[in-house]
């Protein structure tokens, strides 16, 4: 078992898989990561559709690129489809009086387990908020009042070593008040 700081240390976008199914029993146990992530009110306003299929996959990878964007997708045997679900009345009050949009923040949550999750099973992902939201959705028979909020590429990874991380320091995106 991964110690969580080198877990999210692990965790970084992959664009470049290997040609290996993934399987069955690792996807459900990423939906059941996400299936335990929090959310406002306990709302769960969230859907998994899981797209592990050599003919569908590379359908959804077309809905996913434009120009350069996503044409690692290509390569990538499995995606999962997040879809934003009518989100608890409590929290959706609770949104329009505080002005939050609690379903984003609760779905970039479950998104994070999902990762993670993956990454602890020796999978990598990429998150995607660049898709072709109705060609995806004609493709699946997903209703069109529906929302894809994200798409998530998994799979094994070509990449044998991690890259460094980018990042702003502690001091550009913190305040200690002490
Ligand atoms: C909401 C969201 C949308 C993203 N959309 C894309 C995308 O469409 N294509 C892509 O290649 N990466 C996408 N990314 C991945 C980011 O580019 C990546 O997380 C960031 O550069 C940090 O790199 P790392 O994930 O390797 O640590 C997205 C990430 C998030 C959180």
């Amino acid at each position: 078992m991964n110690n969580y700081f080198d877990l999210i240390n692990k965790r970084e976008s992959c664009r470049n898989y290997i040609d290996k199914p993934v399987e069955k029993e690792k996807l459900i146990a990423c939906i059941e990561a996400c299936r335990i992530a929090p959310s406002a009110c306990n709302g769960q306003p969230w859907k998994f559709i899981v797209v592990n299929n050599k003919e569908l996959s590379p359908k959804v990878a077309k809905c996913l690129q434009n120009l350069v964007m996503n044409k690692f997708t290509d390569k990538c045997p499995a995606f999962i489809i997040i879809l934003e679900e009518k989100s608890d009345i409590k929290a959706r009050i609770g949104g329009t009086i505080k002005n939050q949009d609690y379903s984003s923040i609760d779905i970039g949550i479950a998104t994070a387990h999902l990762c993670l999750a993956a990454t602890e099973l020796g999978l990598s992902t990429c998150i995607m908020g660049w898709f072709n939201e109705k060609e995806l959705k004609t493709l699946l028979s997903i209703p069109k009042s529906k929302r894809i909020r994200l798409v998530v590429s998994i799979g094994y990874s070509a990449d044998k070593k991690l890259r460094n991380k980018i990042r702003k320091s502690i001091d550009e995106i913190s305040l200690f008040i002490d």
